[in-house]
């Protein structure tokens, strides 16, 4: 028996790293799964369909049940075909990964508007385009459903040189966060990991030169994605998994206590009272 047995899964940009993971992983538990894949390189360019292909050929070899799909998830037309993929391959939908990623580094000032166009359309709509589909979907099918989003730490604490990158993570967040509300009516429970990992994503930042073997290898992640995905974490709405090799941790947006006052502020008395207004 596996956690996900009669389950159906879409993870997106499952060709290579962490997706390829999860894919892997949701399909021990027993989901049949669509990998989805452009087969693009890190930036985004190029297509292909040998990685999404190679990633579904693993899975049958392991005696599980996957189907491929190509499309780009930064359209809607892309998001809806691959709904219908999981539906036509396997005739329901309960779990949709939204991972597929591109990186297009630049500090603020060299960025242009193609780097940011592109990266805000794979992560941030990508991530709305293959939900809206999804959510209806599993609306339509009336039992339910699981999404978990790929933030990062990027958008949630800021990262040097990754302005386009760390907005589209940071709109992941608030989005995760609205759908959780909006969705859980339907039984819908909407979740978020915040990975880091050792991939092709990753592999030359100075900081993962000296990795030892494994150390922050991308299957770390998937445990997590699993236990979302399975009936174990029905109850988890609405949060953030932040997982670094076999360390996980939850995070979340804070408020200081505050300082209130009769009327209102003038800019000076808020100088005055600046360190215990930001006091944790
Ligand atoms: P990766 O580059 O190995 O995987 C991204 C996958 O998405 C690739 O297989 C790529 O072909 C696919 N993809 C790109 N554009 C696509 C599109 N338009 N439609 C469908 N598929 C598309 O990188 P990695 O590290 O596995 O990244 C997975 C996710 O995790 C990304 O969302 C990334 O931003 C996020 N992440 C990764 C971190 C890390 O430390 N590796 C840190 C924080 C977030």
């Amino acid at each position: 028996m596996g956690l996900l047995d009669g389950k159906v899964a879409i993870v997106t940009g499952a060709g290579g790293g962490i997706g390829r993971c999860h894919a892997l992983a949701l399909a021990k538990e027993g989901a049949k799964v669509v990998v989805n894949d452009v087969g693009g390189d890190r930036s985004g360019s190029g297509a292909g369909k040998s990685m999404a292909d190679t990633v579904v050929d693993e899975i049958r070899k392991m005696g599980g049940k996957a189907a491929a799909n190509y499309d780009s998830v930064a359209t809607m037309a892309g998001g809806k075909n691959i709904v219908k993929s999981a539906l036509d391959a396997f005739g329901r939908l309960d779990i949709l990964v939204n991972n597929a990623g591109i990186l297009r580094d630049k500090t603020l000032l060299k960025m242009d508007e193609a780097m940011w166009d592109s990266v805000i359309a794979v992560h941030l709509k990508g991530t709305f385009a293959c939900t809206h589909a999804a959510a209806t979907a599993m609306k339509d099918q009336g039992q339910g459903g699981r999404i978990i989003n790929t933030s990062s730490t990027s958008g949630l604490l800021g990262m040097f040189g990754q302005s386009n990158y760390g907005a589209a993570k940071a709109g992941i967040a608030g989005f995760t966060r609205v759908c959780a509300l909006e969705l859980v009516k339907y039984g819908i429970t909407v979740n978020a990991v915040v990975p880091i990992a050792k991939t092709r994503m990753t592999e030359d930042l100075p900081r993962y030169a000296n990795l030892k073997e494994g150390e922050l290898d991308p299957a770390f992640i998937s445990p997590v994605v699993v236990f979302l995905a399975s009936g174990l974490g029905k109850d988890i709405n609405g949060k953030f998994f932040l997982i670094r090799g076999p360390h996980i941790s939850a995070m979340e947006v804070k408020t200081t206590e505050g300082v209130g006052k009769e009327g209102m502020w003038t800019p000076q008395e808020i100088a005055q009272n600046i360190s215990k207004i930001m006091a944790w």
